[in-house]
C-alpha cells in the first residue's frame, strides 16, 4: 500500500500554517476514502491545540524513551525495544473516526543517536503507509521533514501573511528548491492567510518569486476566536469563509483520482 499524497505546509513562524493545517485537515477529512494522517511537525507542538488532541507520546519521548534503554538497560532490552518499535510508534497514533494523529515533539537532544533516528524513521514510514493522505504542520522546516519525517514531499504548501518577513521566507524555501537545496516536490504553491482586501500586490511578489498562487485566506474573526477559546478550528461552520478558501486552496493541488 502506498500514500497517494503527501502534503507539507511550511513558511514562517506566525503566519498561520496550524491554522491553516487545521482547516484543511477538515477539508481532507470530508472527502470519501481517504485515509488521513495529520502530523504535526513543531517540537512545540501547536496543532494539537488547535485540533484539540490529547497528545500523550509523541516520537520524540518514544525516542527518549529508547535512548534510555540504550544507556541503562541489558542488550536483550535494547533488542526487545528494537523489535517493538513498530509498535510504540503505533503507540503514539491517535484515531479518531475522521483522521488519525501524530505528534513528532522534540528530536533533538545531545548526541546524534541517528540509529535511533533512522530505526523511528523505518517505523513512521510503516506506519504511515496504510493512509491515503498525510498532511503535515511543517513549522520545523522542510529539510527537517525530510529527514526526520517522510523523504518525499509530493505537495509543498508555503503559507504567509501579507508581511514582508513572511514573504521573504517563501522566497528563501524557493530559492532552495530551485538550487536543489532540498528535494523537489510535484507541486508546489503559496497561500496567502489573513488578507484584508487588495491582492494585487501579493499576485505580483508571487509572480516574481515564480510561484504559483494557490489562494487568499482571509482574515477571519471566528478563527481568531477559536484559537483564542482553544476550539477545535475542525469544527468551524461550514460556511466560514476561511474554511472556504483553505477548501479553495487544496482544489489546486489535489491529485487527479
Ligand atoms: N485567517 C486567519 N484569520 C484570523 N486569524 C488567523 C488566521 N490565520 C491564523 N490566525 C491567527 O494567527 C495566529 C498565528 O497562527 P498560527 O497558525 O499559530 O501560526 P503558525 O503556525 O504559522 O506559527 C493565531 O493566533 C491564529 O489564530
Ligand atoms: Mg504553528
Amino acid at each position: 500500500m502506498t500514500t497517494k499524497q503527501i502534503i507539507a505546509v511550511c513558511g514562517k513562524g506566525g503566519v498561520g500554517k496550524t491554522a491553516y493545517t487545521a482547516m484543511l485537515t477538515r477539508v481532507l477529512a470530508d472527502r470519501k476514502n481517504n485515509r488521513l494522517l495529520v502530523v504535526d511537525a513543531d517540537p512545540a507542538l501547536g496543532l494539537n491545540y488547535a485540533l484539540e488532541r490529547t497528545t500523550e507520546k509523541t516520537i520524540g519521548s518514544v525516542r527518549d524513551e529508547i535512548i534510555q534503554t540504550a544507556s541503562t538497560g541489558s542488550r536483550e532490552d535494547l533488542k526487545l525495544m528494537a523489535d517493538r518499535i513498530d509498535y510504540l510508534v503505533a503507540q503514539a497514533l491517535e484515531e479518531t473516526d475522521r483522521y488519525a494523529f501524530l505528534a513528532m515533539g522534540r528530536m533533538d537532544g545531545v548526541g546524534c543517536f541517528c540509529s535511533v533516528n533512522d530505526l523511528l524513521k523505518d517505523a513512521l514510514n510503516e506506519v504511515s503507509g496504510v493512509f491515503d493522505t498525510i498532511l503535515i504542520d511543517g513549522e520545523a522546516g522542510v529539510e527537517q521533514i525530510n529527514r526526520q519525517v517522510v523523504s518525499t514531499i509530493d505537495t509543498l504548501i508555503l503559507v504567509t501573511d501579507t508581511s514582508l518577513r513572511g514573504m521573504k521566507t517563501v522566497r528563501h524555501i524557493k530559492g532552495l528548491l530551485d538550487n536543489g537545496l532540498i528535494p523537489s516536490c510535484k507541486k508546489v504553491g503559496v497561500v496567502f492567510n489573513r488578507t484584508q482586501s487588495d491582492v494585487t500586490s501579493l499576485m505580483q511578489f508571487a509572480k516574481e518569486v515564480g510561484v504559483d498562487v494557490l489562494g487568499f485566506v482571509p482574515y477571519d474573526k471566528t478563527v481568531e476566536t477559536y484559537d483564542l477559546e482553544g476550539k477545535s478550528l475542525f469544527n468551524l461552520p461550514q460556511d466560514n469563509p476561511a474554511l472556504i478558501a483553505v477548501a479553495t486552496t487544496f482544489e489546486k493541488v489535489k491529485n487527479s483520482d
